[in-house]
């Protein structure tokens, strides 16, 4: 992996985190780098970066005056380590996509998978901007496609791409509208007679995913699990299904996205605990009767089975002797190799042609 990066003729040492055995992977692409070429003669001193997933920005924009929005609090932690690990300074002025900016003059954007996150970016922005409020985004070329130009053209006047450099590109908006329609940028879903609430971004926008129902079908909580934890929680659909077989239930949300944890707070009731983190490592162990999940298995582009087996590691820590671990994979991902590592029993409850639902049991 690489991991040594010039720029301005400094040094920078940028790692990913979380690690990953996938030695072709590497914290920055060529459309991260097309963006600060772009910039370098800009005088504005004042940027908004979106989407600095390892903190390539963060790290060689160091001195400048930086907003960082942010997503993941995986991404928080990449950005924190490649600042302490070039000795940089490691205060940053972190929003989230819901909160109000102050005056957007230039907003660098690495465009994300998701056409919704990028038109929140993009109202975000809008919303703050003034008439020379100017937006570069870099994408490599193969994850590009005309939806994203038609986002933009809802918030700009003048939507233009640069040349090709190295299979990427940039999408350059200048001029903001001065009248775009008012929108929640929230989806509403409907699924065995309630309503679900989700912000834009966040996993299956429109309906419950189909392995999540799969696992739904197949999960009966006996009456004595009442500490349960939903890991890779999305809006909270699976909780709120498992607290409506007992209102005695207590469960605690994790999700790696504060978007999502955003999402679930709308969904579940008061009683909840909310976590947004990538891991486990701030639970207690032996804390959980049942734990539940439909893990990830990708990353924006990447596919990756890693982050999901440092999850089960986590889950047979928290769980309580006599608890159980229920999840929903996909089949061919083959999960029972990883979760035989970790737990003495594990029994198929369900199947079909795409998806297996496992029970895993440590006693
Ligand atoms: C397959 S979706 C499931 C969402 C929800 N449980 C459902 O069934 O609709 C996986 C979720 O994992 C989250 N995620 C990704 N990496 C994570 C990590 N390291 N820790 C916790 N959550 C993570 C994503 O943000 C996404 O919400």
């Amino acid at each position: 992996m690489q991991t040594k990066l010039v720029h301005n003729s400094k040094n920078y040492e940028l790692h990913r985190y979380p690690k990953t055995t996938a030695t072709s992977l590497q914290a920055w692409s060529n459309a991260e780098l097309l963006v600060l070429d772009y910039i370098k003669e800009k005088e504005t001193n004042k940027i908004h970066i979106y989407n600095d997933r390892f903190g390539v920005w963060n790290s060689l924009l160091n001195t400048k005056n930086i907003t960082t929005v942010w997503t993941y609090a995986s991404q928080k932690k990449a950005i924190h380590q490649n600042l302490k690990r070039n000795n940089l300074q490691t205060e940053v002025a972190y929003k989230t996509p819901l909160e109000d900016l102050k005056d957007v003059e230039l907003a660098l954007i690495k465009i994300p998978k998701s056409l919704e996150l990028f038109e929140l970016f993009l109202n975000q922005i809008h919303t703050s901007s003034s008439k020379n409020t100017e937006v570069v985004c870099g994408f490599m070329t193969k994850y590009f496609s005309v939806s994203y130009l038609e986002i933009a053209k809802r918030y700009f006047n003048e939507v233009s791409q640069s040349k090709a450099w190295k299979k990427s590109r940039l999408l350059l908006l200048k001029s903001p509208k001065e009248i775009v329609e008012e929108r929640t940028f929230l989806n509403t879903i409907s699924f065995n007679n309630t309503i679900l609430k989700q912000y834009y971004g966040v996993f299956s926008s429109n309906k419950i995913d189909i392995g999540t129902q799969f696992l739904l079908e197949n999960i009966h909580v006996a009456p004595h699990e009442t500490k349960i934890l939903d890991v890779a929680s999305g809006n909270g659909i699976i909780a709120k299904e498992i607290v409506a077989q007992n209102s005695e239930i207590q469960p605690t949300l994790l999700d790696d996205f504060n978007l999502a944890i955003a999402s679930s707070k709308l969904n579940l009731p008061q009683k909840t605990t909310f976590i947004c983190d990538d891991n486990l490592d701030t639970l207690n162990d032996a804390t959980f009767d049942l734990v539940v999940s439909n893990p990830p298995f990708h990353f924006e582009h990447e596919n990756n089975i890693e982050i999901s087996q440092y999850l089960f590691s986590g889950v047979k820590r928290c769980l309580k002797k006599e608890g159980r671990f229920v999840l929903v994979a996909n089949k061919h991902l083959n999960y029972k190799t990883y979760l035989s590592k970790l737990f003495k029993e594990i029994v198929v409850i369900a199947t079909n042609d795409k998806f297996v639902v496992y029970e895993c049991k440590s006693f």
